[in-house]
């Protein structure tokens, strides 16, 4: 559960890419992928991130536990400004913060035993002996609901499910407090989604663990985050308590969002107001100016195209950036 002790602190947060462009690579452009966001983690919460494609959502979590250099902002991890260490200087934080990604496919080398994956970072790190990083990498793969004797096999004999299992073990294997899963679910069936959920939950329980945990849609992150936030283009236009902000959304991006989940029950579906979300989501190259969602907001104003609005508490502990709150 979350408690007030902040473990980790996101200031301004920055990152653009460059993009060169043209014969002699000198001019270039910026993607704009995270562009000035803000907020904290408590120690043992889980902060969800939704947002549709391309927003911004896996830059965040890449750029927080700084495997991407942060073009701007701040970084603190434990009250340690981490933003500006160098790869030798980071190494003791690499251990507190790990990732679980977005494909179990991908992120596996094939090349590598089940073993040697899990066992990579405690070699890296030179965590004890040879023979007790065997006997970790046997409780990791016992732990993660996988058989110990499996370590001497490759990732392609596995399922989604198992391989994701494996990148969860792998994950642990540093005894991390800080857990950034990257839409760790979409890639997997749908019957095996919430054993694997249920499963990183329990571990989070067993050690503490702190999650940013990145999904697509709010109703899937609603029930594992204790707060969510939303992404647009970029920036946070939203964040609360989940059951808040999936019951009483502020910015007319999440009420869209929300709107265009499909409703198992027929009768609410009939009655429920579906606002659709039109047009696609302008380029990160070039976003609109003032506040990015203009281009699809039904409510836009004229002062929506020249000011980007605030990020601020429109109630206590919800932040939402929107003119309508002004
Ligand atoms: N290494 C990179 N170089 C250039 N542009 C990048 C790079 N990584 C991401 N981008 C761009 O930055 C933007 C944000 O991408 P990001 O992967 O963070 O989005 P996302 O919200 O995680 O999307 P998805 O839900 O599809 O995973 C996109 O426009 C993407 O094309
Ligand atoms: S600031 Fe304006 S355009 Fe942006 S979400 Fe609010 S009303 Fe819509
Ligand atoms: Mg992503």
């Amino acid at each position: 559960m979350k408690n007030n002790d902040v473990l980790v602190r996101i200031e301004n947060l920055v990152k653009y890419f460059p993009i060169r462009k043209g014969f002699i690579k000198k001019s270039v452009d910026y993607v704009k992928a995270v562009d000035d966001v803000s907020f904290t983690i408590h120690r043992g919460e889980t902060l969800g991130l939704v947002g549709e494609s391309g927003c911004g959502k896996t830059t965040v979590g890449r750029t927080v536990i700084r495997l991407y250099e942060p073009t701007s902002g701040k970084i603190i991890l434990d009250g340690e400004d981490i933003t500006n260490l160098s790869t030798s200087q980071l190494m003791p934080y690499r251990k507190r913060m790990q990732m679980i990604f977005q494909d179990p496919y991908a992120s596996l080398n094939p090349r590598l035993t089940v073993g040697d994956i899990v066992k990579e970072a405690l070699d890296i790190h030179e965590i004890g002996t040879p023979a007790m990083r065997e006997e970790k990498v046997h409780q990791l793969l016992d732990e993660v609901g996988l058989n110990p004797d499996h370590a001497s096999r490759y990732p392609h004999e596995f399922s989604g499910g198992q391989r994701q299992r494996i990148g969860i073990a792998r994950s642990l294997a540093v005894e991390p407090e800080f857990i950034v899963c990257d839409e760790p679910i979409s890639a997997l069936d749908v019957s095996i989604q919430a054993q694997v959920v249920n499963m990183l939950e329990d571990l989070q329980e067993s050690y503490g663990l702190t999650y940013l945990f990145i999904a697509h849609d709010l109703s899937m992150v609603r029930h594992i985050s204790d707060r969510t936030g939303v992404m647009y283009l970029g920036k946070f236009v939203e964040l609360a308590e989940s059951d808040e902000i999936y019951l009483h959304p502020q910015h007319p991006y999440t009420k869209a969002l929300l709107s265009s989940i499909p409703v198992p029950d027929p009768k609410t579906s009939r009655t429920m107001k579906r606002i659709m979300l039109e047009g696609d989501v302008p380029s990160p190259l070039n976003p609109p100016s003032g506040c990015r969602f203009r281009t699809r907001c039904q409510y836009a104003m004229d002062i929506c195209t020249v000011e980007d609005p605030e990020f601020k508490e429109v109630q206590p502990g919800h932040w939402c950036a929107c003119h309508l709150y002004d």
